[in-house]
């Protein structure tokens, strides 16, 4: 499926957040959005999930307005709140089931476990309530819920926070291997070198404006240090500083 925005306007208690902006994501990209704090990351992935609808411009997945059917969006995205809300009392195998339930679907506690075993979340802890986890560790759980989801899209704001450098690194790899079997991936992110590890696409959001995009080309993976320096740059002046044009 694709995600596209278009000319896209959000207002938020009568601040106009979102200026204007205009992306896509193709089925089997995984695009990396980055940009400081305020700038309107999470803003644009409750967008597309109906959460926040345009003053004007559109969120689109496959053509269609998000807002003309959002119980129908829905159901083609996990989304990874950028603070999951699990419940403490729980542990992770009653947390997975728990909300897949909510979500309208089920798995097999051999599905449970192998997708805690793609965000290698240790065995011994499976069957721990999340009260005594650790940070990194109910994101593990909030990632392998959004994957057992199966859904073409996947949300994910700021998926790798409280995650150590390692996992971070699996995750990716898990990432680049959803986008590779054919899902669509929005990543929201602070993660500069991690985004061009893993992305077809950065765009760079600065004050609700899309200031840059970059692709990568040929097999090549984008160059961090090329992203590095124009996040800087929007951070002192927000001028157009795209590497690519824009989609
Ligand atoms: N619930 C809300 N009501 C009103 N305005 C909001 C709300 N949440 C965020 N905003 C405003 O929208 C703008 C964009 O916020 P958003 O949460 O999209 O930023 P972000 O890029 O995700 O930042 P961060 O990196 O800090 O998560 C900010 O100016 C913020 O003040
Ligand atoms: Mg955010």
């Amino acid at each position: 499926m694709k995600l596209q925005a278009n000319s896209l306007y959000i207002e938020r208690s009568g601040k106009q957040v979102l200026q204007g902006i205009s992306f896509s994501v193709d089925q089997g990209q995984v695009y990396a959005l980055l940009g400081g704090n305020g700038a309107g990351k999470s803003t644009t992935l409750l967008s597309f999930l109906g959460f926040l609808l345009p003053a004007s411009g559109q969120a689109l997945i496959d053509a269609k307005e998000v807002g003309a059917d959002i119980g129908a969006a829905r159901k083609n995205i996990a989304y990874l709140p950028e603070s999951a809300s699990l419940y403490e009392h729980l542990n992770a195998h009653e947390n997975i089931e728990y909300f897949l339930q909510l979500a309208g679907s089920a798995a097999t506690q051999a599905h449970i476990d192998g997708a805690l075993d793609q965000v290698a979340l240790a065995p011994d802890a499976r069957l721990r309530k999340l009260r005594d986890y650790s940070k990194g560790m109910r994101q593990k759980v909030a990632i392998a819920l959004a994957i057992l989801r199966d859904t073409d899209i996947l949300l994910l704001d700021e998926p790798t926070s409280g995650l150590d450098p390692n996992a971070i690194d699996e995750f990716h790899q898990l990432v680049r291997q959803l986008a590779d079997k054919g899902k669509t991936i929005l990543m929201v992110t602070h993660d500069v070198y991690g985004a061009c590890q893993v992305a077809d696409k950065i765009g760079l959001l600065h004050s609700g404006c899309l200031v840059g995009e970059f692709s990568a080309e040929d097999g090549n993976s984008i160059d961090t240090e090329v992203v590095h320096k124009a996040f800087s740059a929007s951070a002192k002046s927000p001028s157009k500083i795209s590497q690519t044009e824009p989609a």
